[in-house]
């Protein structure tokens, strides 16, 4: 399994075109409102209906956060009224109650995710409250087997809530950090000092948290290849297992907070690509391994581990290591894989709220993938998170003759066999080190809903 990777600033000029990042196939985009709370009741018992007790795993997204930072893309709604959090709560608990109606109670919960917004805006005693909800609907799984994680804003973080975590079974944090040069932090409205995040991380450390994972953004106003250099040396420090580096979607005209960045503030686009080689060549050097789109971890993390066994997925976290899992999604804006379909929440409160008080699930949107869907969603996760595609394996489980059947997508892979981005054998595909940060790219080649007519038009954040 190719882990190594080559930084080639040429190629990534050449490439950089926008695309989706492949955290669903068909991406959400594509999902339609003829997919709606009915039929997502029908996919949930199909997807038991052979009485096998396969395992889940849980979103529940919390959308709070007191204060705004202005690069933010995220779903979040930002208040210093905790009362809303509160009525929140209580629609919450009763998404949680119908969701859990439609799955067999045995069906072990192995894997939850609490993402947000904020999702420790929630008092301790509300997290609390939120996991005897899971508990009495779900069956939360206590073995080591489990992986609960949480998203976690260290600027506020309270002494008690690790331990408490902890004690309820969470064993992953992710951290925001974003950047820790001062000025920076300043001009993104976000001050966190280093020794807050250090203080959190060695606080989860301690309370037995096993994998921490902290994120990063390039492309941020004041970035500078100098600050990027010091804010990856103070990372290095801290030696978090996971460290997501996401590429900076400043998309004003639709996320209205980003106004308040300065335009004159952010790199320039070569600016931008010496940063990122400056922090690939960090990384690479301090011994983590690119998984792939925007993810590195320590070769001995159970990402990595995954990767090299050839069982790695692709979600709507970035990489997961559970492939056989169903997603249930609650809260506003969250999006579920249930069997071979891709469902979505409204995405406003009132919506939600709307919903709920009619006693509906807010499912408004998704879609159920049709062969051709299901075929290339799963050239494309071998793409993205193994670099390599095996066509034998492919050809007996979807009963294809793949060189006939992908024929038009081998050809549009010809220019970047001849950069050597990518190998193409006879019987297999590989992406080669200086392709791998180009994982996007083909993964398009393989992608039948961009040039389909009917597919809904979007725009995408860049490549670099
Ligand atoms: C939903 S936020 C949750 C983290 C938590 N609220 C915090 O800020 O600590 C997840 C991550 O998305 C990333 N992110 C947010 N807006 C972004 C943007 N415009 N471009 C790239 N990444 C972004 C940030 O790295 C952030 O930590
Ligand atoms: S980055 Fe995190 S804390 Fe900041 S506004 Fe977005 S969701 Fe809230």
């Amino acid at each position: 399994m190719e882990q190594s990777l080559i930084f080639d600033r040429e190629m990534l000029q050449r490439y950089d075109v926008s695309g989706p990042r492949y955290t669903s196939y068909p991406t959400a985009p594509q999902f339609h409102e003829g997919f709606d709370d009915t039929t997502y009741a029908v996919q949930a018992e199909r997807s038991q209906a052979d009485g096998v007790t396969r395992p889940l795993s849980l979103y529940v997204h919390v959308p709070f956060c007191d204060t705004v930072c202005f690069y933010c893309a995220c779903n979040k709604v930002v208040t210093g009224n905790y009362e809303r959090a509160r009525s929140y709560l209580d629609y919450l608990d009763q998404e949680i109650a119908l969701q859990g109606r439609l799955f067999h109670p045995e069906r072990p919960v192995e894997q939850l995710h609490f993402g947000g917004g904020t999702p420790t805006y929630l008092s301790d005693a509300d997290l609390d409250r939120v996991m005897d909800s899971l508990g009495r609907n779900f069956n939360l799984a206590d073995g080591p087997e489990r992986e609960f994680s949480i998203e976690i804003d260290p600027r506020a973080l309270r002494e008690g809530t690790l331990p408490l975590l902890a004690e309820r079974g969470f064993n992953r944090i992710s951290l925001g950090v974003q950047d820790f040069d001062p000025d920076v932090q300043q001009a993104v409205n976000r001050v966190q000092p280093f020794e807050v995040t250090a203080g959190a991380i060695e606080q989860a450390r301690a309370c037995g948290f096993g994998s921490t994972n902290v994120d990063l953004i390039y492309g941020l106003p004041k970035q500078t290849v100098e600050t990027t250099r010091r804010t990856l040396e103070q990372t290095l420090e801290l030696r978090p297992e996971r460290l997501a580096i996401y590429n900076y979607a400043h998309l004003p005209e639709r996320f209205k907070v980003q106004r308040q960045i300065n335009e004159d503030e952010l790199p320039s686009a070569a600016e931008k690509l010496a940063i990122l080689e400056t922090t690939i060549g960090m990384l690479t050097d301090a011994g983590y391994v690119y998984i792939g789109m925007d993810h590195f971890a320590l070769p001995d993390d159970e990402l990595a581990r995954a990767q090299r066994a050839g069982t790695l997925q692709r979600n709507f976290q970035g990489y997961s290591t559970r492939a056989d899992c169903d997603l249930v999604a609650m809260g506003p804006t969250a999006i579920g894989r249930i069997g071979d379909t891709y469902s979505q929440n409204v995405r406003e409160l009132e919506q939600y709220y709307a919903r709920l008080d009619a006693g509906r699930l807010p499912v408004f949107r998704g879609i159920v993938l049709s062969d051709d869907d299901r075929l290339r969603r799963e050239v494309i996760t071998d793409i993205m998170c193994h670099s390599h595609l095996d066509f034998g394996r492919v050809e007996a489980r979807h009963g294809i003759d793949f060189r006939d059947y992908f024929s038009a997508e081998l050809e549009r892979l010809a220019e970047m066999e001849q950069d050597e981005l990518v190998r193409v054998g006879e019987r297999e595909l590989d992406v080669l080190p200086r392709g791998r940060m180009l994982l996007r790219n083909v993964a398009m080649a393989f992608d039948a809903w961009l040039d389909r007519p009917e597919a809904a038009p979007v725009k995408y954040s860049r490549v670099v």
